[in-house]
């Protein structure tokens, strides 16, 4: 019903049972408040069928209709533990069907066991995101089971070794960055490789799926979301050089893939999450028997403004927010409690 057609039954109604009418906010129209058209104030905020028009009015606006993922198939990489875990939990509380991927069958197994909603509500795949042949099967086998992707997380990572950079002389930095043995090509390659060059593979490869999701959903597009990082950010190198770097080069891809990917006329939209500290098996001591890492909350007091690490919460609304805004694109979004603001850029 519209608003007006309401308006007219309620005019209508009070003109058959002005003095009688059965609300009990309606009193004689002489002692109370009227509109122009002679409707008790009173009564046109409560009376029943206004209410449930202003509702209806506003039914596209609840959380249920802004972030429904109901139908949407999604993947996330790194899905085992930390933030990909986060984003599985958020995506599977919210209708969608997750896959996972990641080295380590167990912890996959665990993820789909602990926080499954219904059969097939998560499924996990070994798949090592730093190998083409194997991100190619992973799409084939994607491909076999499902007629497209509706939302990729890029979100398998790994960090450099870590280096004291703090020196009081030039030979001591030297000492610290170049001689130390495990200051290595090889530790930055292996870092840029599944840090940057995996995103960009694996974004390739589901190009065409994802794309299919686009036409076969109308209204919605498919997106794919980068997992990057305030180390990208950060003036500071937070004592590992390589992953920081690697995170600026995730962040500049993110944006160079969501350039080129709408200028070749396609609906997919390419954004960036940029966490903070949030526990995961990265920054903790590894993950206890719930795939889930712990991180003391007095251990980022002081260098935070939100005086805490993240939690499962924060993740999961910026995931939401990503997956479900249709007209977001490009974009990098650091969740950080002010770690950024603290850190300086
Ligand atoms: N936690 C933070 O504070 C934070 C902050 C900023 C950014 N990030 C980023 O968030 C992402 C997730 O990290 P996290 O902190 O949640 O750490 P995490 O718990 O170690 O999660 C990373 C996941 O990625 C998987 N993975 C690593 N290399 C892979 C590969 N080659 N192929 C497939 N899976 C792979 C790991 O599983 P397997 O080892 O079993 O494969 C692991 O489950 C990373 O990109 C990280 O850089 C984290």
């Amino acid at each position: 019903m519209t608003s007006s057609t309401v308006l007219r039954s309620i005019i209508a109604h009070h003109k058959r049972t002005l003095s009688s009418c059965s609300l009990s906010s309606c009193r004689p129209l002489q002692t109370i408040q009227t509109t122009s058209r002679g409707i008790p104030l009173a009564c046109l905020n409560t009376h029943p069928s206004l209410r449930m028009a202003s509702t209806s009015a506003n039914a596209k606006f609840t959380r249920d209709a802004l972030f429904d993922l109901k139908g949407r198939v999604a993947l996330v990489t790194g899905g085992g533990s930390g933030i990909g875990l986060m984003a599985t939990q958020a995506l599977v509380a919210n209708g969608a069907k997750v896959y996972i991927t990641g080295r380590t069958k167990e912890k996959l197994e665990t993820v789909a066991q602990k926080y499954s909603q219904g059969s097939d509500s998560i499924i996990p795949l070994e798949c090592d995101m730093g190998d083409k042949s194997q991100i190619d099967s992973l799409v084939k086998e994607m491909s076999s089971r499902e007629k497209c992707l509706c939302i990729l997380i890029n979100n398998a990572g790994i960090s450099s070794k870590t280096f004291q950079t703090e020196s009081s002389s030039a030979d001591e930095m030297k000492s610290n960055l170049f001689d130390n043995e495990d200051s290595t090509f090889q530790d930055w390659s292996e870092t840029y490789n599944t840090n940057v060059s995996s995103v960009f593979f694996t974004t390739t490869a589901f190009l065409p799926l994802l794309q299919k999701s686009s036409e076969l959903h109308p209204g919605w597009s498919s997106t794919v979301i980068n997992i990057s990082s305030i180390s990208g950010m950060v003036k500071t190198a937070q004592h590992h050089f390589a992953y920081n770097a690697s995170k600026g080069a995730t962040i500049h891809l993110n944006r160079l893939l969501a350039a080129e990917i709408a200028s070749s006329g396609l609906k997919i939209r390419v954004n960036s999450i940029a966490p903070g500290v949030f526990p995961s098996e990265m920054t903790s001591d590894g993950s206890g028997e719930d795939q889930k890492s712990h991180i003391p909350k007095d251990k980022y007091a002081e260098k935070v403004p939100a005086s805490r690490p993240g939690k499962d919460e924060d993740m999961a609304q910026a995931v939401l927010f990503f997956a479900a805004n249709q007209y977001l694109n490009g974009q990098t979004l650091a969740v950080d409690g002010g770690y950024t603001l603290a850190a300086g850029l």
